[in-house]
């Protein structure tokens, strides 16, 4: 991809403030745990897979100055920041997966000094967005398979380079695609309130040289009324075991329009997408933010004063409406409890794996 999300870079966390986009393009340099939590939370670093690799540098960052003279003291202070980074959003589950990942990588170098202890925690954060590159080309390579020559793919919100180390999850389908040869158009979702499909997605398409038209969210049902849509492609913020999965505000709406019109809709998403201990959709959190999101527009009131607001950021598309979910292990066609236990979610870690180990001995 011609940019690269985010970094470690001298000591700091080097990030694309996706906010600016697509009028400006500009790196920030993190140097502090709040100006991490601060830019997640503010959507500089936005994404699922994007938003736990922010997670696992903010906690290389967090813990690069401790001066705990043993493992027991540097381990506390570690659990310190993680808290404090699992508070920046509350629904993509990739932020408490590397989260996670960072806290066993501590535990299993437990022995070491605290200083290589610190170059272990940075090996692996760098290790997450290296393995994210791979998962994304190969949830591309899957994803692929179920697009045609000529196919019109509807994608919503920003599910592509930006959202993830690189190339992206719904967006890595479309650019795989066109890689093959495949000629694709896509029109992209606006994504109100925050503008992501706008601001981003036409912003990644167009530089990769894809056929990509901008339409309003509530234009969707008219499209594919008219027989214009193929398919629906969207990335995930969680996937419950049942497969129910929540992404951005709208995908819902999409999905079951999608069904109406007998259209396919896709999720495509990497494995530490799914949330194994949650039974269905019922139970993801859902992010609310702020009433300013709705009731502004690029810094005008466009609502009246004292207006009720509701904003919730993402919503759940239950498992019946998802034609397949694609992921770089392969694809579940109509997912279910069933299929998705029987299907390879190991994580690509076999630190967590070791944990498990630890807890059953
Ligand atoms: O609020 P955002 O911009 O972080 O929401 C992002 C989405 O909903 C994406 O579709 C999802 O995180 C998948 S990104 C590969």
């Amino acid at each position: 991809m011609p940019f690269e999300t985010i970094r470690w870079h001298k000591g700091k966390v080097k990030l694309v403030d996706q906010t600016l986009l697509p009028n400006k393009f500009k790196h920030i340099y993190c140097d502090t745990i709040e100006s991490i939590w601060e830019a997640i939370r503010n959507l500089r670093v936005r994404g699922a897979p994007a938003i736990g690799i922010a997670g696992a540098l903010g906690v290389v960052l967090g813990m690069q100055d401790s001066k705990a003279k043993n493992y027991e003291q540097f381990k506390k202070q570690l659990e310190r920041v993680i808290s404090y980074l699992s508070s920046s959003r509350p629904t993509a589950v990739n932020l408490f997966w590397a989260l996670d990942r960072m806290c066993v990588c501590c535990e299993q170098h437990r022995n070491l000094s605290v200083n290589t202890i610190k170059s272990k925690l940075l090996n692996e954060a760098e290790k997450i967005i290296d393995e994210d590159k791979n998962i994304c080309r190969n949830i591309g390579k899957n994803g692929a398979e179920l697009i045609k020559n000529g196919d019109v793919i509807l994608t919503h919100c920003n599910a592509g380079g930006l959202a993830t180390a690189d190339y992206g999850t719904a967006l890595g389908v479309i650019f795989h695609a066109a890689e093959q040869g495949k000629k694709i158009r896509v029109y992209a979702d606006e994504t109100r309130p925050l503008l992501q499909g706008a601001r981003l997605t036409t912003w990644e398409l167009m530089q990769a040289g894809i056929d990509v038209t901008l339409i309003c969210d509530n234009m969707a049902g008219s499209l594919m009324r008219q027989g214009k849509i193929d398919c629906v492609i969207v990335g995930a913020d969680r996937i419950a075991s049942n497969g129910d999965t929540a992404n951005k505000i709208g995908t819902y709406s999409l999905a079951v329009l999608a069904k109406a019109h007998n259209i396919p809709f896709y999720v495509a998403a990497p494995i530490s997408t799914f949330d194994i201990n949650i039974k269905s959709g019922e139970q993801i959190p859902i992010e609310q933010r702020s009433h300013e999101e709705v009731t502004n527009l690029c810094g005008k009131r466009i609502a009246p004063k004292n207006v009720g607001v509701y904003n919730p950021a993402f919503d759940v598309t239950p498992a019946r409406l998802i034609s397949a979910i694609i992921t770089e292990n392969g694809v579940i066609k109509k997912p279910n409890e069933k299929k998705i236990s029987n299907f390879k979610l190991t994580y690509p870690n076999p630190l967590l794996t070791e944990r498990e180990k630890r807890k059953d001995g």
